[in-house]
């Protein structure tokens, strides 16, 4: 199992959107559960996104792709346009749930097994980590993670980085799906010379 989480301070809680990227930049959370969980023609069904939007008018709300469970959808801005207007609005969608809940929440009630790895520019270098079986990554949106945000994370887990550049939080996601994809084939290649 994996799991994403973004940091959305903007984001919008409710359904009353007209442009994605106007709604306190919800093209960004689109964006990054494609990468979370998109592969080409087939989704990550071992795979969990999570956003809190922190954006108006009643933050904070807890949006959790999960991608076991979710169905009838595509990449792009206009499906995912109207599946926010749909969930942000009270109605459902196989494989989302939107609750009123935060960000701090989440964190304390996390499986002991799951391992928490805040990305962060200036944290250790990814090819040092040791990932274990249920890794979780946090990420925060176009603006970052606020201080405050980063600090309670801290509190149960490290912070790694993918090195000096800034990427986008999708690049981020994509780039770590890559590397635990290539752990996994390894593994199991390890294990069928055995
Ligand atoms: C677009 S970046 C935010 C950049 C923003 N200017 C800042 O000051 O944080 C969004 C998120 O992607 C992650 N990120 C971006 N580049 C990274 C890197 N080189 N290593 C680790 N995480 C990174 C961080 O979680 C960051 O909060």
């Amino acid at each position: 199992m994996r799991e994403f989480i973004l940091y959305s301070r903007k984001g919008r809680t409710d359904g009353k959107i007209k442009s994605l990227r106007e709604a306190g930049r919800l093209d960004v959370v689109q964006e990054c559960i494609i990468a979370s969980l998109f592969l080409s023609h087939d989704i990550r069904r071992d795979t969990i996104f999570h956003a809190f939007l922190y954006g108006p008018p009643m933050p904070p709300l807890h949006l959790k792709v999960h991608g076991g469970f979710l169905r009838d959808v595509r990449t792009d801005q206009q499906t995912w346009g109207e599946i926010f207007r749909r969930v942000l609005s009270g109605k459902s969608h196989p494989g989302i749930i939107v609750e009123k809940r935060s960000f701090e929440s989440l964190l304390r009630e996390l499986p002991k097994e799951a391992k928490i790895f805040v990305l962060e520019e200036g944290g250790t270098d990814v090819f040092e980590v040791d990932f274990g079986e249920h890794p979780i990554f946090v990420l925060g949106d176009h603006i970052g993670l606020p201080r405050k945000v980063e600090g309670f994370a801290l509190r149960y887990g490290e912070k790694i980085s993918l090195g000096k550049k800034p990427y986008l939080a999708a690049s981020c996601i994509t780039v770590l799906n890559y590397l635990l994809d290539r752990l996994e084939r390894n593994k199991c290649e390890g294990e069928r010379r055995v």
